[in-house]
């Protein structure tokens, strides 16, 4: 195995035992709130530390941005080597004990992602991704679906339930995709609605209000699997804007004809 998913995975696998031997026991970490709907926990917090500490061992000079402890470096957008960490992806679902949720970890090198890392600890589906190496889960190669139409596909999405100000022009999305897909579905954990599409398991996705952290490593898994990425008027301002469409070639240009009439003023930039 390539030696950074070596230890990317070492890192997920201990951040998942920590995640799995707190579910359910609701007496025994607390649980803040960030901003509107949007929480922490210690678990949250153990989970990211161990990851540094993890990674930072064997990569002493990497630098890091992690969701709870935000940026460690020296030079935001110039260090070479940045670790991005989500360590409990699906914060929602883990603190009401629905079992969906994933430890994310990519590493980007002078801006480009090199390598992805997102672990399901309940069910111990492991996707690794390596830049020109293609995409895994466990030991089997992936590859998005070749699914051309809305008919008969099966979308992923979140809601963008922090920001509200989005709310009626992804309505408006919702509306015109549902109206011709087989099913959509919000499963609360975009690291691993990103890995589904990977997989195949869902035919595309979409999300307004993402993070570096939610995406960075499903973005590589994805584009390794031979799908497309991109924000809502399918350019490449996904990261930047936090919005996101993505799914195999076809089918993407169609989402992305579907969505981009709703694309407000406010939704080329990010928010929150
Ligand atoms: C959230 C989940 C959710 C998505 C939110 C994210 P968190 O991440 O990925 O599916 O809809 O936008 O913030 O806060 O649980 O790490
Ligand atoms: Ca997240
Ligand atoms: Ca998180």
């Amino acid at each position: 195995m390539d030696p950074m998913i070596t230890i990317a995975v070492r890192a997920a696998r201990v951040a998942g035992g920590i995640i799995t031997r707190s579910l359910g026991k609701f007496d025994s970490y607390t649980v803040t709130q960030k901003t509107r709907n949007d929480y922490v926990s210690d678990v949250d917090k153990a989970a990211e530390q161990e990851i540094i500490n993890i990674l930072s061992k064997s990569y002493p000079n990497h630098c890091f941005l992690a969701e709870e402890g935000g940026y460690h470096g020296r030079d935001p957008g110039k260090d070479d080597y940045v670790w991005i960490i989500d360590p409990l992806d699906g914060t929602t679902n883990f603190l009401h004990g629905f079992p969906q949720f994933a430890v994310s970890i990519a590493l980007q090198y002078r801006g480009k992602l090199e390598r992805a890392v997102v672990y399901d600890p309940m069910r111990q589906d492991l996707f690794t991704a390596v830049r020109g190496g293609g995409a895994m889960l466990n030991n089997r190669r992936l590859r998005v679906t070749p699914q051309k139409s809305l008919k008969g596909a099966l979308l992923g999405t979140g809601f963008p339930f922090k920001d509200q100000s989005y709310l009626d022009a992804y309505l408006a999305m919702l509306k015109d995709l549902v109206k011709d897909t087989a099913g959509i579905r919000r499963a609360g954990a975009a690291a691993l609605d990103l890995a589904y599409v990977a997989a195949g398991w869902l035919d595309g996705f979409w999300e307004i209000g993402l993070q570096p952290w939610d995406m960075a490593a499903g973005v590589l898994l994805i584009q390794e699997a031979g799908g497309v990425v991109s924000d809502l008027e399918g350019g490449d301002n996904y990261m930047e804007t936090g919005h996101l469409i993505t799914a195999g070639p076809r089918l993407h240009q169609i989402i992305v004809d579907t969505v981009k009439p709703h694309v407000t003023d406010s939704l080329r930039y990010r928010g929150r």
